[in-house]
């Protein structure tokens, strides 16, 4: 008998319902019991729940009081195999039960592990008075603690495993990562090698147009590709924790105009700067900036124009607001619009973007103490806003 156990514990993998199911088998076929249930135990709680029903047709599986069944309260305290042999006389079970399911004798074995029950095996002979020797007893309780120990094992292993499948989607996410950052690499790389061999090969026979065809291109991916390791840089340190923000004043029309210059050179005309230029904030002026051209470079991108940048200072709360005149988001995509990698099907392959730029604007304009928000604009187009804090701003 001990030693079909140890088989069971040997035997692993430790599926926990094929560890219970065994040990009901095991102890119901060695005693000769007609019918087991296992039952689990609560004990802060103060429960039990049938697991396993060998034999018997218990209904339901929800958890109920260990009182509603006397005589396992009493196998509890005494903390041994408990024998009714008439639960009528004994008042063991509830009158509806011993009449539901014909019970004449019954077993109770304690599963216990060091003095805590995490459970009982109950067992009978489907409607047959039966006696229980001392020595069984014995052997019964001994064998409630042995399976105890393989249940505790078997749930361990059990969260162990979990642990295991976590860490696994946790890699899973780093695959992904570095999927889409290389395909995303690779596709400025190749365009700008193909303009780099077509020069290096034909470049004496373009002409100017050609040439400056080319210059377009080159200029145009390798953008592409600061802006991506830019971005990829801002993951890694909000990864790591070791974004540090600070607190300086400036002026942000100011930086709103270089930043068009530098970013948008040829699109400056679809842009209207509606901020005041002698409006001041204080806060961390790189971050303010990663925000305001993520949001303008996506304005352009996926929007119409003319993208309008302004500032709204509201009673509660001062805002940054970026809209463009385009369709808005698909409001199915709405709810995953923030999150790291995530693109509209109805967009990404017009324009084809990693998916970071939102989720790291929105990382830094928590840092800076605000937040990043969408709303549809009227009568349509996108409006995105940087919320600050009121102390951000310098009256
Ligand atoms: N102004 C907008 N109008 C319509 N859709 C938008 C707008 N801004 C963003 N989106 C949608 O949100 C998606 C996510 O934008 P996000 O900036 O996070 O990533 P991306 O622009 O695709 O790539 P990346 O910014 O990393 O280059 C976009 O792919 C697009 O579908
Ligand atoms: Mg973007």
């Amino acid at each position: 008998m001990f030693h079909e156990l140890a088989r069971v514990v040997a035997a692993g993998p430790y599926d926990v319902n094929d560890v219970l199911d065994r040990i009901c088998s095991e102890v119901r076929s060695a005693f000769d019991f007609e019918r087991a249930l296992l039952v689990r135990y609560d004990s802060a709680a103060e429960t039990v729940h049938a697991v396993v029903r060998q034999g018997i047709d218990w209904p339901g599986d929800e958890w109920l009081p260990v009182d509603m069944f006397p005589f396992l309260r009493r196998a509890l305290e005494a903390g041994r195999t408990l024998y009714v042999q008439d639960p009528r006389v004994e008042a063991a079970i509830p009158e509806k039960l011993v009449e539901r399911f014909g019970v004449q004798s019954i077993v109770a074995v304690p599963l216990a592990v060091e003095n805590r029950c995490i459970g009982f095996l109950v067992l009978d002979q489907a409607g047959k008075e039966f006696e229980l020797e001392e020595s069984e007893s014995q052997l019964l309780t001994t064998l409630g603690c042995v399976a105890a120990v393989l249940i505790e094992k078997a749930d361990q292993f059990a969260e162990l495993q979990e642990a295991v499948e976590e860490l696994r989607s946790v890699d899973g996410v780093k695959s992904e990562f570095i999927s889409i950052a290389s395909h995303e690499l690779r596709t400025p790389i190749a365009v700008v090698h193909g303009v780099a061999s077509t020069l290096h090969l034909r470049g004496e026979q373009l002409d100017g147009a050609q040439l400056r065809d080319l210059q377009q291109t080159m200029y145009e991916q390798t953008s592409r590709l600061a802006e991506l390791a830019t971005q990829l840089l801002d993951l890694s340190r909000f990864e790591a924790g070791v974004v540090v923000v600070e607190r300086e004043r400036f002026r942000p029309r100011q930086r709103i105009d270089e930043l068009l210059l530098r970013l948008v050179p040829d699109r400056i005309e679809d842009c209207m700067v509606e901020v005041e230029p002698t409006l001041e904030l204080l806060t961390d002026p790189g971050a303010f900036e990663r925000v305001v051209s993520n949001l303008i470079t996506n304005a352009l991108r996926y929007g119409e124009p003319p993208v309008v940048v302004r500032a709204e200072n509201g009673a509660a709360r001062f805002r940054f607001l970026v809209e463009d005149s385009g369709n808005g988001v698909d409001p199915a995509f709405v709810p995953r619009l923030f999150e790291r990698f995530s693109r509209s099907e109805s967009t990404s392959r017009r324009a084809g973007g990693a998916g970071l730029g939102l989720s790291i604007a929105s990382s830094f304009a928590q840092a800076i103490g605000g937040g990043l928000t969408y709303e549809q604009a009227e009568p349509h187009g996108a409006r995105f806003a940087l919320e600050l804090p009121k102390q951000a701003l310098v009256t």
